[in-house]
């Protein structure tokens, strides 16, 4: 499947806040599988608000986002959100009374049933043992990568990070970045990262930026 990921004239506008701010103005870029994009900017310059049109968690106001040339609109949200894409949070937004292992079985896709949620977990370097806890009792940076772990066994061909390597030491950093890169190169996904670290825009292929609204490559 090689499918694009498309973003056209896309403009948002919260409503709710006394200064009616355009966080973005016009966006557009494209988004190929194979291939790891970063979007940078500075805090507030709007980047989970892309994240969020991206993956299709809020409704787009003007403009459009299409998948494989047809508008996510017209794929349905829900239906987009189920098939194609996968996001891993900056708060991981895990289930806290599972272990490991039970938030990333919920996760494993449909025709792999048999799939070993392990399998998932050791890629991201966690143990047996640690993938038997409940997740409210695994450190920060483990949550993170049970929450990449759901990702990789969701098998979906878009995957999104909102800083998804933000509370990991170096090490680990460096082996999740591999892992993302990975799920481009190998498995061809179109992987997008929001991301204030330098080293993971360093992984990347394209690097955008996003300021004033405006988003362009670096
Ligand atoms: N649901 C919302 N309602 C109203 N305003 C919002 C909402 N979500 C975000 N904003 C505002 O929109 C702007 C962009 O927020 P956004 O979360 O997209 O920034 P960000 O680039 O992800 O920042 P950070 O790097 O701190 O995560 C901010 O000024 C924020 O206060
Ligand atoms: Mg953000």
């Amino acid at each position: 499947m090689s499918k694009k990921l498309k973003v056209k004239n896309l403009s948002h506008t919260y409503t709710d806040q006394p200064e009616k701010t355009e966080v973005l103005k016009n966006v557009n870029a494209t988004f190929e599988p194979g291939k790891l994009y970063a979007i940078r900017g500075e805090s507030g310059s709007g980047k989970t608000t892309l994240l969020s049109l991206l993956a299709a968690l809020d409704e787009i106001q003007s403009g459009d986002i299409t998948y494989g040339n047809k508008s996510i609109k017209e794929i349905g949200l829900n239906n987009f959100r189920l098939r194609y894409s996968n996001i891993v949070f900056q708060s991981y937004n895990l289930i806290k009374y599972m272990t490991a292992v039970e938030n990333v079985e919920v996760a494993i896709d449909f025709s792999e049933r048999k799939a070993d949620p392990n399998k998932y977990l050791k890629q991201v370097g966690l143990t047996e043992a640690e993938g038997k806890r409940l997740v409210n009792k695994l450190s920060g940076g483990q949550q993170q990568r049970v929450a990449i772990a759901r990702a990789l066994a969701s098998n979906t061909p878009i995957i999104f990070g909102d800083e998804p390597t933000g509370n990991l030491d170096e090490n680990t950093e460096t082996k999740i970045i591999e892992i993302f890169q990975d799920l481009a190169k190998k498995d061809h996904k179109i992987v997008i990262l929001v991301t204030h670290s330098n080293k993971v825009a360093s992984y990347a292929d394209v690097v955008y930026k996003l300021s004033r609204g405006k988003l362009t490559k670096v």
